[in-house]
C-alpha cells in the first residue's frame, strides 16, 4: 500500500498523464480497488463468476469498422455445491469438530482470548457441513440468468432458439436459466434444447474424454497430491500451533485443512462472498497455494499436463465443429445460424485452450515454487459460469466497399480479449483479433481438423476402443 503522501503524489502524476477529458481522476476508492486483493477471485475453477482482467496491452471492444456476424459461446455451468470427490473431506472436518464438542466449548483461557477468526467454534457451538452435492446453487442460478440477459443485450441483432447442453443436471439447469434470461419467461415454448449424454462412449465435444479410454482423472490428481504434501502441512502446523494454547490436544489434520479450504470456496459458491466462517482463517498466500492446487488439477487432467498429447487431441472435437461454423466454404453446419450456444464444463474450455496452444507455460512444477506470472490460471479461465466466446467479425476498412470486407476472429474469455496473434502468426492487434483465414490455417486448427476418432493419432493417445 502506498503511503498517503505517495498515493496523492501518484494521483497527481496520473492526472497529469491523463489530461484527456474522457478519463476521470482516480478517486480514493479506485485506488483501493486497484490494489485490493479479492479472495473470491483466487479460488481457481471454484471462483464465482467475475470478468477476467484484461491483459496488458489489450483493450475491450472491436477493431474499428468491425461488426459481429456470428458468436459461438461455450458456457460453463454456474456455481454449485461440492462434488462427490470433495464432500467426504468436508464432512470429516465437521465430524472432527462434532466429536470434540467438549474441547471446543471449553477454551482454556476463556472465549475472550481465542483468536478472533476461530471464535465461531466456541460461539456457534461448532460447525456443521450443510452442503449437498453437485446441485447448482442460488448464486449459480443468478449467474446464468444474468449471463442470458447480458448476452441478449450484447448481441441484440443476433438470435437463436437452439441450446445444446451436456447431459448433467447442473449443466441442463444452467442452460434453462440462461434461456429464461435470454428469451424471456416463455422460453420453453420457443427454445429447443438438445441434450448430449455425458456417458462413456458418447462422442461429444462437451465431454470429449468420455471416448478416450486411456484418459484418467488421476493425471491431475497425482500432481495435486504432490503439491498438497508441500503446502497443506504448512497450514495445519500454523493453525494447530495457534490453537493449542487454547484447545490443548487439538489436532486438525492436513485433510481437515483441505476441508476448510473447500468449505471456504463452497460457502461462497452457495451463499455468496463474505458468508464463510472458514475463509478468514486463511492468510492470503495460503489461499494462493490452494489456487495453485486447482490450477495443477485442471492443467493435469484437462490441459497441457495430460500424457501422450491427450490435451490437444481432446479439445480438437470442438475446434473441428467451430471450424465448420466459421468457414463459409464448409456448409455442414447451418449457414444461417448466427449464434451457437453450448452449455458445458470448465474441462471443455480448458481442453479447447490446450488444442489452440493458448495459456501455455513451459514449466508447471507440482512441488512449486508457484509462478505468480503463470499463464494457466483457472481463476481467470474457468470460474463458475465462465464464458468462452468465439466471435466471427466482418470488417471493412474505413469508407471501404462491401466487397473489400475482411473476416476476422476474436476470442473473449470471461469478456476479456485473448491475444490470437501468436496462434495466427500475425502482427499484434489491440483487441486480440486476427484475420479469420489465418486462424483457420494456423497449425493448431489444421491439426485439430485432421483428428478422426479411432485414427492412429487418436489410438496412440487414447488407446483403442471407444471409452468404454
Ligand atoms: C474420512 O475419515 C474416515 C475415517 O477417518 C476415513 O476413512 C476416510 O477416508 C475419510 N474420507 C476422506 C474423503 O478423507
Ligand atoms: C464422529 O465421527 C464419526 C466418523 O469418524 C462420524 O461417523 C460421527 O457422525 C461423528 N459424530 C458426530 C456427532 O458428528
Ligand atoms: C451440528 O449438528 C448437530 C447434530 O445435528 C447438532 O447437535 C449441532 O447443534 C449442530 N451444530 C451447529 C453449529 O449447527
Ligand atoms: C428470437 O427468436 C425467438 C423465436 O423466433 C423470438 O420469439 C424472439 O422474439 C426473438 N428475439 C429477438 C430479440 O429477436
Ligand atoms: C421445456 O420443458 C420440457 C418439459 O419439462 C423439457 O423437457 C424441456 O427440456 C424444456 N425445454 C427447455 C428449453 O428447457
Ligand atoms: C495429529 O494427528 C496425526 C494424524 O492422525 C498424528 O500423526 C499426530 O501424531 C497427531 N499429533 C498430535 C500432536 O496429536
Ligand atoms: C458439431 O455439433 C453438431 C451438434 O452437436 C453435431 O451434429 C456435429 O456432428 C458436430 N460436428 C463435429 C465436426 O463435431
Amino acid at each position: 500500500m502506498p503511503t498517503l503522501k505517495s498515493a496523492s503524489l501518484l494521483a497527481s502524476l496520473a492526472l497529469a498523464l491523463t489530461s484527456t477529458s474522457t478519463l476521470a481522476s482516480p478517486s480514493n476508492t479506485q485506488w483501493r480497488a486497484s490494489t485490493d486483493w479479492v479472495l473470491e477471485q483466487h479460488l481457481g475453477n471454484l471462483s464465482p463468476y467475475f470478468d477476467a482482467p484484461v491483459a496488458k496491452g489489450l483493450s475491450k471492444g472491436l477493431p474499428q469498422g468491425c461488426e459481429v456476424e456470428q458468436v459461438s459461446l461455450v458456457q460453463r455451468h454456474g456455481s454449485r455445491n461440492p462434488i462427490s470427490q470433495e464432500i467426504g473431506t468436508i464432512a470429516n472436518l465437521s465430524y472432527y469438530i462434532n466429536n470434540n464438542t467438549q474441547l471446543f466449548s471449553n477454551p482454556k483461557w476463556g472465549a475472550w482470548s481465542l483468536p478472533e477468526e476461530f471464535l465461531f467454534l466456541y460461539q456457534d457451538g461448532g460447525w456443521n457441513n450443510t452442503f449437498v452435492t453437485d446441485d447448482l446453487s442460488a448464486t449459480g442460478r443468478r449467474e446464468l440468468f444474468s449471463h442470458g440477459v447480458d448476452f441478449r443485450l450484447e448481441y441484440p441483432s443476433l438470435n437463436t432458439t437452439r441450446f445444446v447442453a451436456g447431459g448433467q443436471d447442473r449443466v441442463v439447469e444452467s442452460a434453462q436459466w440462461f434461456a429464461a434470461g435470454y428469451l424471456g419467461r416463455h422460453y420453453n415454448s420457443t427454445a429447443d434444447l438438445e441434450v448430449i449424454p455425458e456417458t462413456e462412449g458418447v462422442v461429444s465435444y462437451i465431454t470429449p474424454m468420455d471416448t478416450c479410454t486411456e484418459w484418467k482423472y488421476s493425471s491431475g490428481n497425482d500432481l495435486v497430491t504432490a503439491w498438497d504434501s508441500v503446502y497443506l502441512p504448512r497450514i495445519s502446523k500454523r493453525i494447530n500451533r495457534l490453537l493449542r494454547p487454547h484447545y490443548p490436544g487439538v489436532n486438525f489434520t492436513e485433510s481437515n485443512v483441505h476441508g476448510m479450504l473447500w468449505a471456504c470456496a463452497y460457502d461462497i459458491a452457495v451463499k455468496g462472498p463474505g458468508s464463510s466462517k472458514w475463509c478468514p482463517v486463511f492468510r492470503r498466500h495460503e489461499i494462493e497455494d490452494f489456487e495453485y492446487e486447482l490450477d495443477l488439477l485442471m492443467r493435469g487432467a484437462f490441459g497441457y499436463g495430460l500424457p501422450k498429447g491427450q490435451g490437444p487431441l481432446l479439445g480438437s472435437l470442438y475446434v473441428g465443429n467451430l471450424t465448420e461454423r466459421l468457414d463459409d466454404s464448409k456448409t455442414k453446419d447451418d449457414p444461417s445460424q448466427s449464434v451457437y450456444l453450448d452449455f458445458a464444463h470448465d474441462t471443455t474450455i480448458d481442453l479447447i485452450l490446450t488444442t489452440l496452444g493458448l495459456a501455455k507455460d513451459d514449466e508447471y512444477p507440482s512441488q512449486g515454487p508457484v509462478d505468480p506470472a503463470r499463464k494457466w490460471r483457472t481463476s481467470y479461465q474457468v470460474p463458475f459460469a465462465a464464458r468462452m466466446e468465439f466471435l466471427k467479425l466482418s470488417c471493412s476498412s474505413e469508407g471501404g466497399k462491401k466487397e473489400e470486407e475482411e473476416k476476422r476472429i476474436q476470442l473473449l474469455l470471461n469478456k476479456a480479449p485473448v491475444d490470437l496473434s501468436e496462434l495466427c502468426g500475425t502482427s499484434f492487434e489491440p483487441h486480440g483479433t486476427c484475420p479469420l483465414n489465418r486462424f483457420l490455417n494456423s497449425k493448431p486448427v489444421l491439426e485439430a481438423n485432421k483428428v478422426v476418432q479411432g485414427d492412429p493419432r487418436w489410438v496412440s493417445a487414447c488407446g483403442a476402443g471407444n471409452g468404454l
